[in-house]
């Protein structure tokens, strides 16, 4: 089997190339071999390869400043995926899109269904869900893949986990939002997860999925979990001390739903397994990220 890896130096993207390997022959594509904002370039670099499975763990990320470059956001989430999924169906390959818990306002007080409605509050949101539809139009059997909150060792990418480490060495306080309610996933789960996914798809499996950890936290919840473990791992000695504060106290130019917490029943029965629990994968997380220090 051929997998085609679009966004292969992000944190999904690293990791599917670390978790990948025993299903076939994995190409990995980053911006320097597959610049998305050359839509005329996808299809011929995409079917060269003759794929079997073509994966988009690429987006553009930077959620506030999409605030200000829709157009470009526009371009990767949405023309950029759709031209993707149409290059995957064009040659006979299925096709996987990494999506958002951003779709949604995150009103509910209960976990999002894939089936709810959606409402993105920001930009980036908007340019996910745009991306998501046009991906199940130009591939009607394409899987979309909707996590949350991701984290991982990727060299290149920061993340929640590795700023809370680098500000707790410059930092006796920590002001952190407790307000925010999500489910933190680390990005190699979601390898894991595709891995098993990749059989099931082949045979059939279609439509949306929602992909995170189990267990919900606030991002205040995450940041002492992750001192505490830092701490009993030795990565850190001095911990800072945290402080919970309300997300009205730190304005950011994209709103962000105040609860996204997916419901992941539908994987779950899917792959006839439990989902992590998001506790026990920041702590393998950062046993990881202590080997590479
Ligand atoms: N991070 C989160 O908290 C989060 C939460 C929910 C959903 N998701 C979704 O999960 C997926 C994976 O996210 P992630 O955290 O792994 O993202 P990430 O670490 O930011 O990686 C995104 C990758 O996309 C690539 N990319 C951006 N613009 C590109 C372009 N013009 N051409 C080619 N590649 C381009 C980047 O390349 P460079 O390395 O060259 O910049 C980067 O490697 C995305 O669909 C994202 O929307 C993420």
């Amino acid at each position: 089997m051929k997998i085609v890896v679009v966004g292969s130096r992000g944190q999904v993207g690293h990791d599917l190339l670390r978790v990948l390997p025993p299903l076939g022959d994995i190409i990995s594509l980053s911006r320097s071999e597959l610049d998305l904002t050359q839509l005329a370039q996808i299809t011929p670099v995409i079917q060269g390869y003759c794929p079997t499975v073509v994966i988009n763990a690429a987006a553009y990320t930077a959620v506030d400043r999409a605030q200000t470059e829709h157009e470009l956001a526009n371009q990767i989430n949405h023309l950029a995926a759709a031209q993707l999924a149409s290059a995957a169906y064009g040659c006979g390959a299925a096709f996987i899109h990494l999506s958002t818990d951003y779709v949604f306002n995150g009103f509910k007080n209960t976990p999002y269904e894939e089936t709810d409605p959606t409402n993105p509050l920001s930009i980036y949101g908007q340019t996910k869900l745009q991306g998501e539809v046009a991906v199940q139009q130009a591939h009607p059997q394409s899987v979309v893949v909707r996590t949350a909150w991701v984290y991982g060792t990727a060299p290149q990418s920061n993340n929640f986990i590795k700023t809370m480490l680098r500000l707790g060495t410059e930092q006796d306080l920590i002001k952190v939002v407790v307000d925010q309610i999500g489910s933190p996933t680390w990005s190699y789960d979601i390898a894991a997860i595709i891995y098993d996914l990749i059989p099931l798809i082949l045979a059939g499996a279609t439509g949306i999925y929602h992909c995170t950890s189990t267990g919900v936290a606030s991002w205040f919840d995450v940041a002492m979990t992750i001192f505490d473990e830092a701490q009993s791992m030795g990565l850190l000695h001095h911990p800072p001390q945290i402080l919970p504060i309300p997300t009205a106290s730190y304005p950011r130019p994209a709103p962000r739903p105040a609860y996204s917490v997916l419901s992941t029943t539908k994987l779950s029965h899917l792959l006839q397994r439990p989902l992590p629990y998001w506790h026990h994968s920041v702590r393998k997380m950062l046993n990881q990220l202590l080997v590479t220090l």
